[in-house]
């Protein structure tokens, strides 16, 4: 399609014989204009939601969102842990002949071959040292479990234990969890039937085992390994472990390229004009806007309004929902867990607008007591907002409880899925949460860019919170027109290719699934609990029996920093300090802990590493 074509947008009117009038185009002229434009599409259904038609695109690759329960531990008998159905997988070819991820088909034969290094011979290496570009490319068909659930398909067996993936232990995290003594253990946790650690007393000389040794997982991790190029980094002469995934995420060889696509084939603004460019990248913003919406179970994409991350969400629901129901004397109810984003945008309504914030005690694991929560919510409550999982201690926090009784009380629930998202299946609807946020960059996806959930009677009542450019119908100097949800709260000219470049992470995580990946880490979790738990002087802070991801804790002798520093020099990158969560910490009695976080792509090996370091910091 190369005739040009204007079209008259709310933004103005791009020349196409005059006859326009200034301001909002004429109806008469707007639907011929589009009948001319659709006429001239060789096929497809022009896109309702765009003020011009969809442009031919070529084929990508669809995934479907299972409508699974959000499960950091499934229980028996729930839904395998199989990928997400492919609904539509084109099979685009991509680098080294394979499919790849997240970039339009016709383009692929452009990307460059940058395969990610790889050391021969390393762990899960196909025959030859050829590295598979995306993970499960090529191998689906082999993927055990590789079944939409639910569809007369024999589940495998589902129970989650550290054997699920070849890992080795069979701990229970909760038993593991239970009876410690103010996080710590004074012997190692007996294991009868588990082999041992592989860092205790390991003979220098012996090859580390694999996590899939002598197996053919479901869920390989060193295939993983192969699409994040910076994990064959090395830092201080070391191989780089990535242990500061609550901080942020790395990102798949599919997100970097998706972006790269977007710079060399797509880039324009959107929503504005009516040339190819323009048609190109607004599909595809779109287009991620679709792939979150179904990410998150929304009902509908104009439920999903972009923004820089999740402390942008929050400060937007705060300062426009907040802002028009919040008043004197009402109150915000919040957990002693959160994060300062999800307590300072309150503070500062509730200190504007002369309302109480109110918190929700923990107990001494750092789960949240619900009979103290039952008892703070009033007829004043207007507004319950809490965390899915605690960054600093990696607490599950029920969730769908404490919407429910937000709901009785007549208040709205916003669920921070900062630390959720990228470590199980969320599904607002279910959860039945009002607002839901989190940061693309947490879900390895570019950085400054994240999602508002809202449920649409509520997003279509609330005042915009930033004025400009998109998110008006009309403006005058008398007054101005906005739009419906979501463009009324995306003013200004957005983080469009991050945007497209979350889409393309969503569909990675799809792609391996998200219950693989909850189990996986559950499994990883436990091991790496157990090896914690081992090192002399170290206090686990956080032993809630649900947890995701996140490992507290301080070590006898060393400020967390020292701690930090000691990981650093061995290629660990872990965060410490106070993890944007002070009250949380102090609740605790710390200032500052050590936080190693995990994501799907570590190890069993990255621990034992990890693990030895810590005994010999705690020998010193
Ligand atoms: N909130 C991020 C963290 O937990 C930055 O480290």
């Amino acid at each position: 399609m190369t005739t040009p074509l204007s079209i008259p947008t709310s933004e103005g009117v791009t020349a196409l014989g005059g006859g326009a009038p200034a301001g909002l185009p004429d109806v008469a002229m707007l639907a011929q204009l589009a009948g001319e434009f659709f006429a001239m599409l060789p096929s497809g259904t022009p896109d309702a939601r765009l003020p011009f038609g969809a442009p031919p695109q070529p084929a990508q690759t669809e995934l479907a969102l299972g409508n699974r329960a959000p499960a950091l531990a499934p229980a028996a008998g729930t839904p395998s842990g199989a990928p997400d159905e492919v609904v539509d997988a084109a099979p685009a070819a991509g680098r080294a002949g394979k499919p790849a991820l997240g970039v339009p088909e016709a383009h692929l034969t452009e990307l460059p071959t940058h395969a990610p290094p790889q050391a021969p011979n390393a762990p899960g290496s196909p025959p030859g040292g050829v590295s598979s570009p995306y993970y499960f490319l090529g191998e689906a068909s082999s993927y055990p479990s590789a079944q939409p659930a639910g569809k007369g398909v024999a589940v495998p067996e589902d129970r989650v234990t550290a054997q699920s993936f070849g890992l080795p232990g069979d701990a229970d995290l909760r038993a593991l969890l239970e009876g410690l003594d103010g996080g710590r253990r004074s012997a190692p946790p007996a294991s009868p039937s588990a082999p041992a650690f592989y860092f205790i007393e390991s003979d220098p000389g012996d090859p580390a085992p694999t996590v899939a040794q002598g197996a053919h997982p479901p869920f390989d991790v060193n295939a993983v390994r192969r699409d994040f190029p910076i994990l064959q980094e090395r830092v201080n002469g070391k191989q780089l472990i990535w242990f500061d995934n609550a901080a942020t995420t790395h990102k798949p060889q599919a997100v970097i390229d998706r972006l790269a696509y977007f710079y060399q084939h797509e880039n324009s603004n959107i929503h504005r004009a009516a040339h190819e460019l323009a048609a190109r990248a607004t599909d595809a913003y779109e287009g991620a806007r679709d792939k979150v919406a179904r990410f998150l179970g929304a009902s509908s994409s104009e439920e999903i309004i972009f923004v820089r991350g999740a402390t942008e969400g929050i400060n937007l629901i705060a300062k426009t929902w907040g802002w028009q129901n919040v008043g004197e004397g009402d109150e915000i109810i919040v957990s002693h867990l959160e994060h300062h984003a999800n307590i300072v945008p309150w503070q500062q309504l509730a200190s504007a607008k002369g309302a109480k914030l109110r918190v929700i005690p923990v107990d001494d694991s750092g789960q949240v007591l619900l009979d103290e929560y039952r008892k703070l919510l009033n007829d004043r409550t207007k507004i319950v907002s809490v965390t899915q999982v605690s960054n600093a201690l990696g607490t599950v926090v029920p969730v769908r409880e404490i919407v429910a009784m937000a709901h009785r009380a007549g208040a709205v629930a916003l669920v921070d899925g900062a630390q959720s998202v990228s470590h199980m299946r969320v599904d607002v609807q279910e959860l039945d949460a009002d607002f839901f946020v989190f940061s693309g960059h947490k879900v390895f996806a570019p950085t400054g860019i994240g999602a508002v959930y809202g449920k649409r009677d509520i997003l279509e009542n609330m005042p915009p919170w930033q004025g400009g450019g998109n998110m008006i119908a009309d403006v005058t100097f008398e007054k101005t027109i906005y739009h419906g949800p979501p463009t009324r709260f995306e003013a200004g000219t957005g983080n469009i290719a991050d945007a497209v470049g979350l889409g393309a992470a969503i569909d990675y995580v799809e792609r391996i699934g998200m219950e693989n990946i909850a189990r996986y880490e559950h499994d990883l979790l436990v091991y790496a609990t157990r090896g914690l738990l081992t090192v002399p002087g170290l206090t686990l802070v956080g032993t809630a029996r649900d947890k995701a991801s996140v490992l507290s804790f301080v070590l006898k002798g060393y400020k967390p920093e020292e701690v930090g520093t000691a990981l650093n020099e061995e290629g660990i990158a872990v965060r410490s300090g106070h993890h944007c969560a002070q009250p949380i910490l102090r609740r605790f009695g710390h200032e500052a802990t050590v936080r190693p976080s995990l994501a799907f792509y570590n190890t069993c090996e990255e621990v034992d590493t990890l693990v030895a370091v810590l005994h010999r910091l705690a020998r010193r």
